[in-house]
């Protein structure tokens, strides 16, 4: 297959939703489809355990929670898929809009009783900044839903968001009888199966077939001829070009766990999503870096090779205890054993070891392409956002970064194991699972750790104990705001500083300046009490 084509055939997304509107059972699904697995049930079969595939620390068996994103990779229909998991649990967003930085589009799944909720809220903000075509798939049908034209509205008046539905449902709850497909006009009928493991067959047909007449009650069958009518009508037509600019959502009905209308989702999202994009490389020019760069836009078939880190994960299994940097592939064909230029250092390095994962299951990789996501394994110098490519005018900056919400100091009590405790810690930093900073009137030897939600400090802990065998002691630190300060003389002596109880100072890992608020008030206080010193929410580059 020639370059270009493989590039055409890749389709990178990811699943946004709120936690339980379905994003495990719809990605054991589509595992189904790509024939990944045999039983659609082993990603997540809940009667015994509750494991999925791309659930593999200890941590997310127990709470049954996703924490740390993973890839799945497979071929349905001569499409290359891969879908990238994201944790679900609020306090993991941070690794998840890392996660959206790799990928060309975003299917959002919505619990069609509950409509648009806070976490789907804020992950599609992040798709809607970059861009990101959104497809949107209405999920549990089976049971009582809000108004599928009141489902539309909130899409419009929640997220702004333009919808066009292509499958529209016929009912809802015990009256849920199927779907009707607006681009063929072909209703499909639903049956209930008990268990989902298997498809829900399927009855094709049209919306005055008999069939169908003698299925829907008059009320049901009334309402959505009405409702069809109306979209005919006022509705938005569906604009391909406005899909792919991220301005129009295709909208899906159907229910995952009975496996029914999952394939007219997956076909119709292939087929409207997007291939890879061009990238954009930004101007970088710092004393230290090995080479300026210039802004551009690097076209995917661009035959140099270049990608960006996007996560980084050490002990995945206890059986492979080692680290893995997952690199998008943004231009270029990947070959293993290639050497590339590490942006970051300017040092060329030789990618041997470089896999496909499947959860917990590796396999080496030989090729691949723009689109797709390879794990690297070992390289203790790749952090997160580092660009890898054969071109040194190539330097992505993709990766976000998020403010800090919650504050730790976490030590060592037991000083006999300093050194895998200080070993552990600094991996798990330069995974990104917390930040750290120094702070003034820290207590001794401890560390301050800021996090977007508690949740990463309960990891942290839990990974120090399991794969390094380090005890830590966590106690909470005050602040709920961080900012950076520039550089000003009076910040040497803090103390001379007006500022509200409460308030602190400290220094970054490449001890720039930090202030440290207990709240909102404190942090009004200290702008108007001092003026000249200047706060930012980014570190100043
Ligand atoms: P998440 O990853 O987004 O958090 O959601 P997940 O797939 O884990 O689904 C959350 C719950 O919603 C699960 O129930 C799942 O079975 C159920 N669910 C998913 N899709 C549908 C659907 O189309 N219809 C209905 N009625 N339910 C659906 P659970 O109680 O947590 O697990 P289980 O014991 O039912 O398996």
């Amino acid at each position: 297959m020639s370059p270009a084509a493989e590039i055409a055939r890749r389709r990178t997304f990811a699943i946004i939703s709120h936690p339980d509107a379905g994003k495990t059972t719809l990605t054991e699904k589509f595992l189904l489809y790509g024939n990944a697995i045999h039983l659609a049930g082993a990603v997540k079969d809940r009667k015994n355990q509750r494991a999925t595939a791309s659930d593999w620390m200890e941590l997310e068996k127990q709470r049954g929670i996703s924490i740390s994103s993973t890839v799945l990779q497979f071929d349905y229909n001569g499409c290359a898929v891969n879908l990238l998991d994201t944790p679900g649990h609020k306090d993991f967003s941070e690794d998840t809009y890392r996660v959206l930085t790799a990928v060309d589009a975003a299917l959002m799944v919505i619990d069609a009783a509950k409509g648009v909720e806070a976490q789907t809220r804020k992950l599609f903000e992040v798709c809607r900044r970059r861009g990101v075509p959104i497809f949107t798939f209405m999920n549990k049908c089976d049971r009582p839903t809000m108004n599928p034209i009141a489902l539309l509205d909130e899409l419009e008046s929640v997220l702004g968001l333009q919808s066009s539905p292509v499958i529209w449902p016929l009912g809802n709850g015990p009256s849920f009888k199927g779907v009707f497909d607006r681009r063929t006009r072909e209703v499909h009928l639903f049956e209930r199966v008990p268990g989902g493991k298997f498809q829900a067959p399927v009855n094709v047909a049209d919306l005055n077939d008999p069939l169908v007449r003698e299925k829907l009650d008059d009320y049901t069958f009334d309402q959505v001829r009405e409702q069809l009518e109306m979209l005919d009508g006022a509705g938005h037509p569906f604009d391909l070009n406005a899909v792919q600019h991220g301005q129009q959502t295709p909208v899906y009905f159907g229910s995952a766990v009975n496996n029914f209308g999952i394939q007219l989702l997956l076909d119709g999202f292939l087929k409207d999503s997007v291939p890879p994009a061009p990238r954009k490389s930004v101007t970088i020019s710092v004393p230290g870096f090995p080479q300026p760069t210039t802004a551009r836009e690097v076209p995917v078939d661009d035959p140099k090779f270049s990608g960006f880190i996007f996560k980084i994960q050490a002990n995945m299994d206890a059986k492979h205890r080692d680290r893995i940097a997952f690199l998008r592939i943004c231009s270029g064909k990947f070959e293993r054993d290639m050497v590339v230029t590490h942006q970051r250092t300017g040092k060329q390095v030789r990618l041997s070891s470089s896999h496909k994962l499947f959860g917990r299951d590796r396999e080496t990789v030989d090729e691949a392409w723009p689109g797709d996501v390879i794990g690297l394994v070992g390289h203790s110098e790749f952090g997160i956002g580092d660009t890898l490519t054969t071109d040194r005018s190539i330097c992505y900056d993709e990766i976000p970064r998020f403010p800090s919400e919650v504050f730790s100091y976490i030590s060592n009590p037991n000083t006999g194991d300093a050194k895998k405790y200080r070993a552990g810690l600094e991996q798990l930093l330069q995974e990104g699972v917390v930040q750290s900073f120094n702070a003034r009137n820290a207590p001794p030897g401890a560390t301050l750790l800021a996090a977007v939600g508690p949740l990463q400090f309960e990891v942290v802990q839990w990974r120090l104990q399991s794969e390094y065998n380090a005890e830590s002691k966590l106690v909470p630190a005050p602040w709920t705001l961080l900012k950076w300060a520039e550089p000003h003389p009076a910040l040497k002596n803090p103390s001379s500083i007006v500022v509200a109880q409460g308030v602190s100072f400290g220094t970054d890992k490449f001890d720039n300046p930090i202030v440290l608020f207990p709240n909102d008030w404190t942090l009004r206080y200290f702008i108007e009490k001092n003026p000249e010193l200047k706060l930012h929410d980014m570190p100043i580059e």
